[in-house]
């Protein structure tokens, strides 16, 4: 008789650490899919002071630039393209093919249109041409 009360408290004690350790494995899980998640179903604005120091116009959008894409390399590798719409598309999924980076979900159709807008193909890096003004010939 003692003999089968020990067993049944060992199984006890047995199913209790099971039960333990599968409920630290689930919280934990869900706790990593909890931070990653976010960036890309949630709309996340940052403070003024880190968007100043961002080395991104500051611009709708801005928040979510910065918070996709300086995680792998310097702001400044983004900013010194100029690129169409279509451009900004197709070196985002360049490197969601060969880069590892992840889908931008809800994020991705602000950050595009703020890298469209912002650092465009439109802007001239050359000053216009000067107008008005008023010829004469040389003798
Ligand atoms: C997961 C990492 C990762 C993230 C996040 C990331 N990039 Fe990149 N990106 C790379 C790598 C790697 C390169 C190649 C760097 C090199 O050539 O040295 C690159 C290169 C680039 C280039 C240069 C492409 C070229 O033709 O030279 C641009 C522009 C760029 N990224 C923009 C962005 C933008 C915009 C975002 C945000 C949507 C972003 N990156 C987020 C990994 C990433």
């Amino acid at each position: 008789m003692q003999k089968r009360n020990l067993i049944t408290f060992l199984s006890l004690l047995l199913a209790a650490v099971f039960l333990t350790v599968l409920f630290v494995a689930v919280t934990n899980s869900n706790k990593i899919e909890k931070e990653i998640t976010p960036l890309a179903t949630t709309i996340i604005e940052l403070d003024e002071k880190t968007i100043a120091s961002s080395g991104f116009v500051n611009d709708t959008g801005v928040s979510q630039v910065i918070q996709h894409c300086t995680q792998c390399h310097s702001s400044t590798l983004v900013t010194q393209n100029r690129l169409s719409e279509a451009g900004w598309k197709a070196t985002i999924e360049w490197m969601q093919e060969t880069q590892n980076l992840w889908d931008l979900g809800k994020n991705e159709e602000r950050i595009i249109a703020y890298l469209a807008k912002n650092y465009g193909p439109t802007k001239k890096g050359r000053r216009q041409p000067i107008k008005g003004v008023e010829w004469y010939e040389l003798d």
